[in-house]
């Protein structure tokens, strides 16, 4: 479930994020598991994901593929035949705990010789044979764009062969695949509009792990969406490292104009987006995530046209200083986000929730550049903020540039005063919304209580009220009585 996985985040550390709930690209450490789905003579598959959104969408295409070729889902390890963890690279902590858990699954394998473990995504991919080989902590390695090759390499196992694929591809997306939902909530799913990333921001290792940016064909993307809705689904998340450069064509790559037997058509992502919110005014569509460099006044636009497109923006910053941005390759100032901010606050007026990413402590950031970054908060006031300590990436820009020459204890220091700033901001803009009623999505009970219910407002906060006669699945309108940090508290009007 949804929210469920957002809070809960056992396994978080919180020196290294604070994410009051997960973002499309930002990593939770909370496993999300495969649930039952077997038959008595099948073997049994467990997949454990990590990371993003991304990779969780991922899973539920491993899972599909792995179904039709024979196998069966178990949310229970100790019964499965086949282990695998589906991984994330963003930060040396993601890898860590990864490792962890690859340990104590070798554990069970020391009294099962005939557990499989695999590994696959963003972690198989940067390793490579590493794992395999040189570690032997896995038998199966896959990186993002093999998951087709996957019953093929299980049985190249079965066979004590070498079972490795971390090919990238230029034209994968798994358009045609019909992804198994995985611990669904039954009302929020997430669809993957693109794959890849071209942008090379220096710190961020995706580029390598996802390889280059392709998007996926609208016809598949709307199918899906539809299929949802007719299912119950009442929210669609769209995903992609960078939603706004989403750009589909029916003139394949390498194809002439000429040899095109069709008018050529191209999509861009405000018109999948409208195409999308199109399907029914009572399925709500979400995006994640945007950038600032790409974010067009045209997607705004759309969204201000559609009530069901949800008046939320995720938009990483990263950082609120000149010098910095351009180090990081980010290819925009801290003027043009602020006008950015601008245009937001124009077209979709200031109850648009507003979310960032921030890097603490990037190579040579002095304590004024820092404090450009605070500022820079102060002065946009975001409803939440994924906030982390720079943890350099072998292989990357960054790292075959710049020396990581800020302390761990100075980065900490940094990221605290961003925290505490960002805890003021959000309590700030929760305050906005006390007196105010919302329409909210409900998507199911609240953590402590059930007799309570939650749901988010468009803007993506989440408001828990006592439950009455409301329904998960519902949309309800609830006043807005009182709040915390991270939380809205309503009753049903
Ligand atoms: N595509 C998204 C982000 C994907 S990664 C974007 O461009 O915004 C999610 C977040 O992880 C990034 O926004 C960044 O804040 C953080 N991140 C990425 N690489 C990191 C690194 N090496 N150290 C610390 N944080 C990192
Ligand atoms: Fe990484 Fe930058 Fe691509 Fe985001 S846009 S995934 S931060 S390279
Ligand atoms: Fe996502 Fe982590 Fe890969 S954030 S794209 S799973 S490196």
């Amino acid at each position: 479930m949804k929210n469920k996985l957002i809070t809960d985040i056992p396994l978080l550390d919180s020196s290294e994020s604070v994410a009051p709930h997960t973002e499309a690209h930002t990593p939770c450490t909370t496993p999300k598991i495969t649930e039952d789905n077997a038959l008595p003579h099948q073997r049994k598959l467990y997949i454990e994901s990590f990371g993003c959104q991304m990779n969780f969408s991922d899973s539920e295409i491993v899972a599909s593929v792995m179904l039709e070729h024979g196998f069966g889902t178990t949310s229970n390890h100790l019964e499965a035949d086949l282990i695998f963890l589906n991984t994330c690279a963003i930060r040396d902590k993601a890898e860590q705990t990864i490792r962890k858990r690859l340990m104590q699954f070798n554990v069970i394998k020391r009294k099962r010789p005939d557990l499989l473990i695999g590994i696959l995504g963003c972690m198989a991919e940067r390793l490579k044979h590493k794992l395999l080989e040189e570690e032997k902590l896995v038998d199966l390695v896959a990186g993002p764009d093999a998951y087709r090759d996957l019953p093929n390499l299980v049985f190249k196992v079965d066979d004590g062969q070498k079972a490795l694929n971390v090919l990238l591809s230029r034209e994968e997306t798994y358009a045609d695949i019909a992804p198994v939902r995985l611990n669904s909530n039954g009302i929020s799913a997430f669809i993957s509009i693109m794959r890849g990333c071209d942008n090379m921001c220096t710190f961020c290792v995706v580029p390598f792990t996802r390889g280059r940016e392709r998007s996926r064909s609208p016809y598949t993307i709307l199918a899906e969406a539809q299929e949802l809705f007719d299912k119950g689904y009442r929210e669609v998340t769209l995903l992609g490292q960078n939603v706004d450069s989403y750009k589909w064509t029916n003139l394949e790559r390498g194809q002439k104009l000429e040899e095109l037997q069709e008018p050529k058509i191209e999509v861009n992502f405000a018109q999948l987006l409208e195409m999308v919110a199109k399907i029914h005014p009572d399925l709500r569509v979400r995006f994640t995530t945007s950038h600032p460099k790409d974010m067009t006044d045209e997607v705004l636009q759309t969204m201000a046209a559609y009530e069901n497109i949800c008046k939320y923006i995720h938009l990483p910053i990263q950082s609120g200083n000149n010098r910095i941005l351009k180090l990081m390759n980010r290819n925009y100032t801290r003027e043009w986000y602020l006008e950015r901010i601008a245009a937001i606050r124009r077209i979709l007026g200031n109850e648009c929730g507003l979310s960032t990413d921030i890097i603490s402590g990037f190579c040579t950031e002095t304590e004024a550049e820092h404090q450009d970054t605070v500022s820079l908060m102060d002065a946009v006031q975001f409803d939440m903020n994924y906030m982390f300590a720079y943890s350099e990436r072998p292989g990357t820009l960054a790292a075959k540039k710049y020396a990581d020459d800020i302390s761990p204890e100075i980065k900490r220091q940094r990221l605290e005063e961003i925290i505490s700033h960002q805890r003021e901001h959000g309590h700030n803009r929760n305050k906005l919304d006390v007196g105010s009623t919302q329409k909210i999505l409900v998507d199911g009970y609240s953590r402590r209580s059930q007799e309570h219910l939650q749901g988010r407002t468009s803007s993506n906060k989440v408001v828990v009220f006592p439950k009455e006669n409301a329904k998960i699945g519902e949309y309800v309108m609830v006043y807005i009585e009182d709040c915390s940090s991270g939380t809205l508290l309503g009753r049903l009007v």
